[in-house]
């Protein structure tokens, strides 16, 4: 297979030490319940206001390597008329692109989902190409269930169409973030989380390999192992890099790039505090850092409210989150 340098340089910039992504590719309906913790109506404006705070914040690109838009926002522009990926370009920040169409039910398969947004892929990815965006995002769900969920079928189906969206990524010169979901609601234990994320990064992996897509230009998005939410006994940030850590040395081959997190819905102080016990572990075979959305965006929202006099210390408030997660990464907190 002949390999496509310019994905490491991109893989390179993202995994940059000390630096990590955000995550600001909500959908425009996702985008409203943010907006909604705020008693923002989810209206254009609001989305585009809060998007310009976000990725004209001076001095972020001390601490992002990269911003992940939905479609809207890559094509959105700020009240002086930038794009917002020339506006990420201009300041050495990698524009990024959510491509999946999120999720849909599945007959006769009870609380699973498989995520769609294949079709057109390639078009799109051109499109996308000639907007700016050098990276891209794929998400797959995966709830937990006691012994039924996930399905090996649904496993194996889900991973089976992400290979295939990271095979269209790299043959657009875009690397692919791959990011396999486990969701953190519901009472399951650590080890339950444990077993199943393992489960689930090995038959990725193996899909991936089998289907030949290109390790070394390609970045695991994953969750944190945690308990479920309702569990009765919440897991400490050692126990969870433990977990987290054992789960990738048994299912993540050394030549994948690097490794990044999602936050998944715990508080951003937690997140944060995780990310730094995993760092303390010492150094792994893969750069691992962050691409947060709820736990940056959150602290933000609140300085910001919708109100213009609060964009100054709403910027202040993203620029203080990325800090936090950038020494978390390092272990430095
Ligand atoms: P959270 O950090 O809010 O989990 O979002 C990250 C993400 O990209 C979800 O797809």
């Amino acid at each position: 297979m002949k390999k496509n340098t310019k994905l490491y340089e991109t893989v390179a910039a993202l995994l940059a030490p000390g630096k990590g992504i955000l995550a600001a590719d909500e959908s425009d309906g996702t985008a409203g319940l943010r907006l909604a913790m705020v008693n923002l109506p989810n209206e254009p404006e609001n989305r585009q206001d809060f998007r310009e705070i976000l990725f004209t914040a001076p001095g972020i690109e001390e601490y992002l390597s990269g911003v992940i838009m939905y479609d809207s926002s890559i094509r959105n522009f700020t009240d002086d008329g930038v794009a917002f990926p020339d506006v990420l370009t201009a300041s050495g920040i990698v524009p990024g692109i959510k491509v999946d169409l999120g999720t849909r039910e599945i007959h006769g398969f009870k609380g699973e989902v498989v995520t769609q947004g294949l079709d057109n892929l390639t078009e799109r990815f051109a499109d996308y190409y000639n907007l700016g965006a050098r990276f891209a995002k794929w998400r797959m769900v995966v709830n937990i269930d006691e012994d039924d969920t996930p399905t090996d079928e649904i496993l194996k189906m889900n991973c089976v169409m992400m290979t295939r969206y990271a095979q269209i990524a790299q043959e657009a010169g875009i690397v692919p973030i791959v990011e396999p979901e486990v969701i953190h609601t519901g009472d399951h234990s650590l080890e339950l989380a444990e077993k199943v994320t393992t489960k689930t990064l090995q038959i990725l992996f193996s899909t991936l390999i089998e289907y030949k897509v290109d390790l070394q230009g390609l970045i695991l998005k994953s969750s944190m192992v945690l308990a479920g939410d309702k569990y009765a006994e919440q897991t400490s940030p050692e126990a969870v890099a433990n977990a987290t850590l054992r789960t990738f040395h048994m299912s993540v081959p050394h030549d994948c790039a690097g490794i990044v997190f999602l936050s998944g819905g715990q508080t951003p102080e937690r997140s944060t505090k995780n990310l730094n016990a995993i760092a303390k572990m010492g150094e792994q075979p893969w750069p691992i850092t962050y691409s947060f959305s709820r736990a940056i965006e959150e602290p933000v929202l609140k300085a910001w409210g919708g109100k213009k006099e609060n964009e100054d210390k709403a910027k202040e408030a993203l620029l203080e989150a990325c800090k936090a997660n950038s020494l978390a990464s390092l272990g430095k907190l």
